[in-house]
Order: C-alpha cells, then sequence, then structure tokens
C-alpha cells in the first residue's frame, strides 16, 4: 500500500460517542446500565421491606459492589408462601427498562447467600403496583444459582416505570441477599397510560386471528384503562400481520386491532396520558396496510388536547393519503403543531374495515433516543439527565424539577471542587511517580541490555534471561518492586547489572537505553509512547506542519474525555474544509461543520506538561497514514493549548462492533445489523496497515485494542489513542496503587513482567484486538479471569511450563486465523511476526 499522498496522523485521546438520534425507542440498543453498579442512582433511592442488619442495607444492593456485608439481605427468611420482602429502585423518572441483573452475596468468599428466583414489581405513579409478566404469562424469572455470578434476564416484554421492585421468591424457606442492577434508558415519550377499546378478534377462513393487546398492564374490563401494553412494547408489527417476531405466539400477537362494525360512529377513541404537560411534535402511529384483507392505516385522525385540566375546544384534524398500493406496514406520522398537554384524545376513522396499529410513539420538546449502544458508566446518572442533557427542556412550570436542579446543580459544584482539590493532590503525586517511573524505565533498559526481550531491533551478542521462579516471585506483586527490573537482575543472577548510562548503538540502530521517552500522553493518560531519540530528531526536523485554527469557529458538543491535565472534547469545527485547503478530504459540504476531537491543555498545568504537550503536537503533526487519525489544526497562540484532530462518525470499533452480530440465520430473526466476516478481515488488516506504518517510524504504541480503533463509512479503521481515561473502559485497565493504569489483558508478558514496551509487545496486543474483533466485542478477554488471575497467568507465559492459558479461538474464526493470533502471543518476542507479515495475511484472507 502506497501512503505517500494519504494524509492523517496519530491523535490521542478523543471520543465517546456521537450518538445517532431516532424518535422512537429502540429495545435492542436501550440497555444502558441505569445507575446501581455505576453508582447514579443515590443511596436514598434505594429501599427495602426490611434489612437483615444496617451493613446489608438496601443501598448495599448494588451489581458488582462489595461494600458493606457485600449485598442487601432482607431481615426475615424467605418463606416459599410469603412475598413479602423486596428490594425497590426509584428512578426518579419514567424509564424504559429491557433488561435485569441479579448476583447474589459474595462478600469476597465469605458470603453464599443468593436468590434462586425472583418477581418483578413496578409502578409509573408510586401508588399503583403492576406485577411483571412474561409473554407467556409467567411471573417467576429463574436467577442466581451461586453468589458471584450476574445473571441477566432480558424482560420480555420491557417495562416501562419509575419504580421497580425485586421479590425474592423460593422454592424453600432460605437466607437470600440480592445485589441487581436495572438497563434500559429514559422513557422519553412521557406516556404513562393509553385507554382504548379492546382489540377484537378477527375470523379469517384459515385461522382466528387474535387482536386483543395481550401485554396491557391496566385494567380491561369494558376497554383497557390506565395501562401500557403492546402499542408501547418498542416492537413493529409485519406487513403480513398473522405472523409475528414472537416466538410461539398466536396469530395477529404483534397488533391491536378493531372492526369497523364495532363502531357505528366511524371511528375508535384512544386517550393518551402523559407524565407532565408536553411540548407536542408528533405522534407516529404504525398501522398494518394488507389492503387485500380489509385493513387499512386510518383515514382521518382527529385529536383533542388537554392541559391542566381543560380540554381545548378546537382539534387537530389530519388525514394521510390513502395508500392502495404498497402493502407493507408503516409508521404514519401526525404532525402535532406544537400543541401543549398533558393528555391527547384521538378518533381514528376507519379506511377500511379493520385498522390494526402494533406501536404508537410521541415525540415532544427536543427529546430524542439516543440509539448508539455505550457500556456501563458512561450514562449521567437518570435523576440529573434532564440538566446535563442538551436534549431535554426543562418544563419551567414545574417547580418540582426546579428544586432538583438546584440540588443538581450544588452537587455538581461540590464535585467539581472535590475533584479540584483532588487533582492538586493527585498531580503532584503523580508527577513524583512518573518522573520515578522513567527514572527507574531507563536504569532498567540500561541494565538489562543484554537480556533478549529489551527492545532492540537487531541484537547482537550472546543474551541470557532471567529464569528463575524466585525472580518472578520477587516482581510478581507488582508492589513497590515493580518498575525496578535492574534489582530483579541483579538478585536473580543471571546477568549483571551494567547501570553505566552509556549510550550503545549497534549497527546504527538506535537502542531502547537511547530512547528519549516522549510522553504522549501526559495530558489525557498516563501512557508513554517510547520513540528512539534518533527518531525524534526526525521528526523534529522542520517546524510544525499544522496551522494555528481560530478558537471561535469550535463549538462544544460533549466531553469525551478526561486526564491529568487536560480534557479532550468533541466539537463541530466551522470551515475546516477550507482550512485544510485540498490537503485533506472531507466527505461533508463546504458549508457545513465538521465533528472533530480537541484534545485542550488545562491553563494551569505546569511547565513540563506543556512541553510535552508542544512536543506530542510536534510528533503527531508529522504522523500521516490512511489508518492513523490525523491531527487538523492547533491552538497554540492562546490558552489553553489546543491540538484538534479527527473524528469518525461511527465511533470506536468496539462500541461499532458490540452492535453488530455476525451475519447468519440468528442476525436475520433479530433483524440486527451485521457485519461480514470479509470485513471484519478488512477492517483488522488496516489497524496492521496502520501498525505498520508506526513500528516502520518505531513507534510503540502500547494500547492498542478496539477501543482505541475509529470507524468510519464503509468499515474504514483509524488507530487512535484515547488515553486509558474514559470511564467506560475503565474495566480494561488495571490499577497499580498510585501509579499507572495498565491494559493488562491486552499486554504481553514482557511488557506486565518487565516493563518493556517494544514493536513486538504491539504485536501482542494486535493479537489480541484480532480476537476482540472476530468475538464482536461481545466478551472481554480473559473475561472468566480476575485482573489478579490474568497477571498470574503472565507468570505462566513468562515461566512456560505449558501451564499458560491462550485466548480461545472464537467461533467465527478459522484456523488459519487463530493460527495468526497464536503466532502474536509467542512467548518470545522475536519470533513474533512482523506488521508487514501480518498485514500481508490479512489481506490474503479477504475473499
Ligand atoms: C388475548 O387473546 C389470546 C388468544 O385468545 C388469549 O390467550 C389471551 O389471554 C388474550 N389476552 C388478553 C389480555 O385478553
Ligand atoms: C414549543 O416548541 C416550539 C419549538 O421548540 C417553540 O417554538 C414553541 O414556542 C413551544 N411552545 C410553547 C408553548 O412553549
Ligand atoms: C365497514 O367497512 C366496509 C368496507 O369498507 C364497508 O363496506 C362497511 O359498510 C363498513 N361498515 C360500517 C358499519 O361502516
Amino acid at each position: 500500500m502506497n501512503h505517500l499522498l494519504n494524509v492523517q496522523l496519530l491523535l490521542l485521546t478523543i471520543l465517546l460517542q456521537y450518538g445517532a438520534v431516532t424518535s422512537q425507542v429502540n429495545p435492542g440498543v436501550c440497555r444502558y446500565p441505569l445507575g446501581m453498579s455505576g453508582g447514579q442512582i443515590q443511596d436514598e433511592d434505594i429501599s427495602a421491606s426490611s434489612q437483615w442488619s444496617e451493613s446489608t442495607a438496601a443501598r448495599y444492593g448494588r451489581l458488582h459492589f462489595e461494600e458493606g456485608d457485600g449485598a442487601w439481605c432482607p431481615e426475615i427468611t424467605v418463606e416459599p408462601d410469603n412475598l413479602k420482602e423486596f428490594l425497590q429502585i426509584d428512578l426518579r423518572s419514567l424509564h424504559f427498562i429491557t433488561l435485569v441483573g441479579t448476583q447474589g452475596r459474595h462478600a469476597g468468599g465469605i458470603g453464599n447467600e443468593f436468590a434462586q428466583m425472583y418477581k418483578i414489581k413496578y409502578s409509573r405513579d408510586g401508588s399503583r403496583w403492576i406485577s411483571w409478566r412474561n409473554r407467556q404469562g409467567k411471573q417467576v424469572i429463574e436467577a442466581n444459582r451461586n453468589a458471584y455470578d450476574i445473571v441477566l434476564k432480558d424482560l420480555e416484554p420491557p417495562i416501562i416505570a419509575r419504580f421497580v421492585r425485586f421479590m425474592p421468591v423460593t422454592d424453600h424457606s432460605m437466607n437470600v441477599c440480592m445485589r441487581v442492577e436495572l438497563y434500559g434508558c429514559e422513557w422519553l415519550d412521557g406516556l404513562v397510560s393509553y385507554n382504548a377499546p379492546v382489540g377484537e378478534q378477527m375470523k379469517l377462513s384459515d385461522q382466528p386471528v387474535y387482536l386483543n393487546d395481550s401485554v396491557y398492564d391496566g385494567a380491561i374490563i369494558h376497554s383497557m384503562t390506565e395501562g401500557l401494553g403492546q402499542l408501547t412494547d418498542g416492537v413493529c408489527g409485519q406487513d403480513e400481520f398473522t405472523k409475528s417476531h414472537v416466538y410461539d405466539a398466536w396469530s395477529g400477537y404483534d397488533y391491536v386491532g378493531w372492526n369497523n362494525e364495532s363502531f357505528p360512529d366511524g371511528f375508535v377513541e384512544i386517550m393518551f396520558e402523559f407524565d407532565r404537560t408536553r411540548n407536542f411534535t408528533s405522534m407516529k402511529v404504525h398501522c398494518n396496510n394488507l389492503y387485500s384483507r380489509h385493513v387499512k392505516a386510518f383515514r382521518q385522525v382527529v385529536c383533542f388536547f388537554r392541559s391542566d385540566s381543560d380540554w381545548e375546544a378546537a382539534p387537530l384534524t389530519f388525514s394521510p393519503v390513502m395508500d392502495e398500493k404498497n402493502p407493507s406496514a408503516r409508521f404514519v406520522t401526525v404532525n402535532l403543531a406544537n400543541h401543549m398537554a398533558n393528555a391527547i384524545t384521538c378518533q381514528f376513522y376507519f379506511g377500511d374495515a379493520w385498522m390494526l396499529f402494533s406501536e404508537i410513539t410521541f415525540q415532544s420538546d427536543t427529546a430524542m433516543y439516543n440509539t448508539t449502544l455505550a457500556p456501563p458508566k458512561t450514562r449521567s446518572p437518570p435523576n440529573i439527565q434532564q440538566e446535563e442533557d442538551p436534549t431535554h427542556k426543562i418544563d419551567d412550570s414545574n417547580t418540582r424539577i426546579l428544586i432538583g436542579c438546584l440540588v443538581a446543580i450544588i452537587f455538581i459544584l461540590v464535585a467539581i471542587i472535590v475533584i479540584i482539590l483532588w487533582r492538586q493532590v493527585w498531580q503532584k503525586m503523580l508527577e513524583k511517580a512518573s518522573r520515578r517511573m522513567l527514572d527507574d524505565e531507563l536504569t532498567a533498559s540500561l541494565s538489562i541490555q543484554s537480556e533478549p526481550f529489551s527492545y532492540n531491533p537487531n541484537p547482537s551478542g550472546e543474551s541470557s534471561e532471567p529464569e528463575s521462579n524466585s525472580a518472578y516471585e520477587h516482581i510478581f506483586p507488582l508492589g513497590p518492586d515493580y518498575q525496578e527490573p535492574s534489582r530483579l537482575i541483579s538478585s536473580s543472577g543471571t546477568a549483571t547489572s551494567k547501570s553505566t548510562a552509556t549510550t550503545v548503538i549497534q549497527d546504527g540502530v538506535p537502542h531502547y537505553a537511547e530512547a528519549d521517552i516522549v510522553n504522549l500522553q501526559g495530558v489525557t493518560g498516563s501512557n508513554t509512547y517510547a520513540i528512539p531519540a534518533v527518531t525524534m530528531d526526525l521528526l523534529s526536523g522542520k517546524d510544525v506542519a499544522v496551522e494555528e485554527f481560530p478558537r471561535q469557529l469550535l463549538t462544544f458538543k460533549e466531553k469525551l474525555g478526561e486526564g491529568q491535565f487536560g480534557e479532550v472534547h468533541l466539537c463541530e469545527a466551522e470551515g475546516m474544509q477550507e482550512f485544510m485547503n485540498e490537503e485533506f478530504l472531507f466527505d461533508i459540504p463546504v458549508d457545513q461543520p465538521v465533528l472533530v476531537a480537541v484534545k485542550m491543555l488545562r491553563s494551569d498545568a505546569n511547565k513540563n506538561a506543556r512541553n510535552d504537550f508542544l512536543k506530542e503536537i510536534k510528533i503527531m503533526s508529522r504522523l500521516k497514514d490512511p489508518n492513523i487519525v490525523r491531527l487538523l489544526g492547533v491552538c497554540i497562540y492562546s490558552n489553553p493549548l489546543c491540538m484538534i484532530t479527527e473524528y469518525m462518525e461511527n465511533g470506536d470499533l468496539n462500541q461499532f462492533l458490540s452492535r453488530h452480530e455476525p451475519e447468519g440465520q440468528l442476525a436475520l430473526l433479530s433483524n440486527a445489523a451485521t457485519v461480514s466476516f470479509s470485513n471484519l478481515c478488512h477492517m483488522a488488516s488496516q489497524i496492521a496497515s496502520g501498525m505498520k506504518y508506526l513500528s516502520s517510524l518505531n513507534f510503540v504504541h502500547r494500547d492498542l485494542a478496539t477501543r482505541n480503533c475509529l470507524v468510519g463509512k464503509k468499515y474504514t479503521i483509524k488507530i487512535a489513542d484515547f488515553g486509558m481515561s474514559r470511564n467506560l473502559y475503565s474495566g480494561d485497565y488495571y490499577r497499580i496503587q498510585g501509579r499507572a493504569v495498565l491494559p493488562i489483558r491486552w499486554m504481553s508478558w514482557e511488557s506486565i513482567l518487565l516493563g518493556k514496551f517494544t514493536t513486538a509487545s504491539d504485536m501482542w496486543a494486535f493479537g489480541v484486538t484480532l480476537w476482540e474483533i472476530l468475538n464482536f466485542c461481545k466478551e472481554q478477554p480473559y473475561s472468566q479471569l480476575t485482573d489478579e488471575q490474568v497477571i498470574e497467568n503472565t507468570g505462566e507465559f513468562f515461566r512456560d511450563q505449558k501451564r499458560q492459558i491462550y485466548l480461545p479461538q472464537p467461533v467465527l474464526c478459522p484456523d488459519s486465523l487463530y493460527k495468526i493470533m497464536l503466532s502474536c502471543w509467542r512467548r518470545n518476542a522475536k519470533e513474533r511476526p512482523a506488521f508487514q507479515e501480518i498485514h500481508r495475511a490479512l489481506l490474503e484472507l479477504q475473499p
């Protein structure tokens, strides 16, 4: 591949996700943890029927948490026929809940209580409680088998509620404890109930079709009142209404339908009630239109609006165009013309003998659903989301929300003060620590320069390696001894300590010992790129090749990340296309803003951080490769210093793949977006290509993973480095007390044990990245191992007594590809392939 004319550049840091937004809730995507494990749900919003002791109170019922005695436990033993105990969560606003997770009390091995089964009750107003049932009418949910595993259960149908209760159930008298999490998203429709005539039965010649609302959760007598059901479950019916997505369902399951003979006035009246007065923009009604069976969308709709307690006199009338050509089911959009209302009554006029609806959604204010899938801990707290999220509008008339706002602002201010204080302390400590680490690293590489795993692209002379197990044990705890392999080597006696700071150049290739360690991540992470001094000189031969971008043309959109000395923001840049001239091609029209990531140094950062930042700009501006994220411009004439880098519309590869499925039967059934095997290989080969470029410059990335790759149009990939400060992936990093965070699940054994980062250790990480890709990022590497066990496994790689565990072959992965992965994880760094080879091999794999 020829990179000559391609202009790109290595960036660090960035983004979370510029979420796509839609007007309907999508149950497949609306699966965010709502804040039990992330802490966004406050302690006071978690309550219970009783507690065994103060240390097993309701607030300890958070999934993943080990605080207190490790879970919520009720006071009384749960009896089979006594369903009094419950754990209750108040989400502060209506949520669409699609998934629940439960866990028992493990308490580091002391606890062994869990709930084998439970029921769920929920409420939208706090007074009327509804028992959840699945689509087959069953209430009891099977749950945990042991005290530690998390069991996730999809809620089919989903729940729309503000309050949720977990009620443990057992078949014999036993002690139970629970930790729980709810997954979903805010219910932006705001609908709390619809009241409608009951659905009817259609008699087709071959089969009866039941068009009742089978999951309605209100009262059903002559009509349906005070409930929600199939019209709000997020499932749209198919064109052929007798079929259903739901397994085992009867004919007509997805639709609620009425016949014109039962409605002499010619219309069906449905009343919708909302949580508060809203400014309505539209209503979308999903209608069947199988006209050959006398089913058509409505001919006309007349809507009345109620604000406060009075119904407005003048209704809104809308007549959609009748369609006798296309029999497909469709959303008919009714413009509600910014009417303010807390209830709407609509009369839907029959267009034919039958009218069948499967979904009705409402759009109000400017609220839109975010349809991108974000893993845990990225959501702002549900209860203060309204204030933080620009897509929400606060209803002034509602004093409760106002007070909520003020409280939230006070909380945020307190949090900011705490963070500022925390930073000042930590900044000092981290500076000290990183200086010490740098010293140690240099000493380390000096003292073990004859050791074969040190960075030495062209080693000559015999080498010896530390072999004794005692040596390994010595550094294993990653305690104070970590980063001091010099001591290790001299104590193990297999290498003599040569702690002289003389530079050794072999065959003109710089040895790691003389490497000028450039801290490219001082701002957003604690990572450092190692780059030999010689290369550094090459890079700094000319002046910075990027230009000053007018700061005022940047519009803040979202905070993407944060580090020790700065922050990364997602911004819109006006006029970026002209600014870059023809040097860089955007596929966005000139008059539209371009999305960019802006990394900025906090103005109070110290001199070292400033210098590093400028150095980083210098290096970044020289990196140009189609598969490396590119530096577009800088703002260095005034504070705060900024670096403007490319941003890709599909977010990072990890999130991108998590919301896709492999091609095949399953994906077809679930209607999920898919990525073909050849496209997976295409993406992997681009990563290999970008890495090939970096390694040709002797750049060591140190944190290659899917979370650090960006996805653009047509599966294009660019490698970035977001630093290790994104909450989103905090679980991927191992925290060493007071020191660095390390992506241990991606790191080679020699990086973990000896602190060696080389192109060969990048190759190891590439193997893990490949493994993630083939698993569609559905699983963390070594997910069944704890961090400590991962490090232990690293020791097995070092000892090489065939006890090391390799990542398993992914289902989708052909043998040839798995062989490539295994070659990346060879113990001897020199035996691992080069990125050139890997790139070639991956190109060959693509059909
Ligand atoms: C809807 O109809 C089906 C089929 O007759 C029946 O089994 C089910 O109980 C009905 N559901 C409701 C809520 O009436
Ligand atoms: C409703 O929203 C629209 C568009 O945002 C706005 O122009 C209008 O003034 C709002 N109506 C009321 C009564 O607030
Ligand atoms: C119901 O619809 C059919 C077909 O459009 C029509 O022939 C019939 O007269 C309608 N019945 C009533 C009561 O409106």
